[in-house]
């Protein structure tokens, strides 16, 4: 890759031209590909790029208030709160697919909404070069704002970060003085935290996969995971004080890799190991049971669904 400072510059002109005088609007998510994209967007356009925050309600613990605080500088950023439109949609959808086409469709709907309040002529996306491989290859839906462009008459797409890997993002964010906790901020699917519950998505099965992963991702972070995630994948009893309870199952999953193609499992110390089904199991009542998950990608993926 070129030196960061060199692209950032290069990207803020790229911007410049493809956008001219116009406005432009953008999907943050709260991850480093689109913070990035949005940062080289706002630096280019001011506030005529509007930021958009969409709170599925499928997000991580404390991820809306952080998007809030970090990108608190744009003044023309709109923090749109959907999570009851989202739990509707997915409500009774079981099928994998169904659900990211359930999400992707909502997430459409909700920035067509803003996109044709803001009259924005061009859309900026966060799109790294792994996203346009694993959508060529139509190995999985990659929902974010496909459609969108479908929906509203935009005179153009601008992808800054199209030719990048991760790693280079994360570089880039540092050189762009992005807080670490977004530059060094694992990947999250887009459809959130609905790929992380197996079967229907319900309140209580995104409160236990949102708070298993918070610990998850305190706990190993010492072990700089590409990514470590937990996933609600059944029920199975168990005892708790002197009661047999049926509980959730929490998976946890750690990887490492370079651009989420292949990954391999991560090696874990019992005691970490010990400490992660402690804090969970305590913190949680209605989880009986933590699995620590050994298989690398291939043969299965790094998400559950
Ligand atoms: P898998 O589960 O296919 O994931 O091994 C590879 C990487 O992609 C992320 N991922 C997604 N990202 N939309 C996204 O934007 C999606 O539908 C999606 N599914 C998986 C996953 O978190 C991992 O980093």
């Amino acid at each position: 890759m070129v030196d960061p400072a060199e692209f950032i510059d290069e990207a803020v002109a790229e911007i410049e031209a493809a956008v001219g005088d116009a406005s432009a609007v953008i999907a943050l998510s709260g991850g480093v590909d689109s913070s990035v994209a949005a940062a080289l967007a706002y630096e280019a356009l001011g506030d005529r790029l509007t930021p958009v925050y969409v709170d599925t309600g499928l997000m991580r613990k404390g991820e809306t208030e952080q998007v809030a605080e970090t990108f608190s500088y744009m003044e023309s950023l709109e923090i749109v709160h959907a999570q009851e439109r989202f739990l509707d949609a997915l409500a009774g959808v079981t099928d994998p697919e169904e659900k990211r086409h359930v999400v992707g469709e909502r997430f459409i709907r909700e920035l067509e909404t803003e996109a044709r309040e803001t009259d924005a002529d061009y859309l900026v996306q966060g799109t790294i070069y792994p996203d346009r491989i694993e959508s060529e290859g139509n190995i999985k839906s990659h929902h974010n704002v496909g459609g969108l462009p479908d929906r509203v008459d935009f005179e153009g797409i601008v992808e800054p970060v199209r030719d990048l890997y991760k790693d280079e993002v994360r570089e880039v964010a540092r050189e762009l003085g992005l807080d670490d906790l977004v530059a060094e901020r694992m990947p999250f699917p887009g459809p959130g935290l609905a790929v992380r519950v197996l079967g229907e998505v319900t309140e209580e099965k995104l409160h236990v996969a949102r708070e298993a992963t918070h610990v998850v991702e305190e706990e190993l972070e010492e072990y700089e995971p590409w990514q470590a995630l937990a996933a609600v994948i059944g029920k199975a009893t168990g005892v708790k004080g002197d009661n047999r309870v049926h509980g959730w199952v929490v998976s946890v999953r750690a990887v490492d890799s370079r651009d989420g193609m292949t990954a391999r499992a991560l090696e874990v110390d019992w005691d970490t190991l010990q400490r992660l089904q402690s804090r969970i199991t305590g913190s949680l009542d209605n989880v009986s049971r933590v699995v620590y998950d050994v298989t690398h990608k291939p043969p299965a993926t790094i998400e559950y669904e």
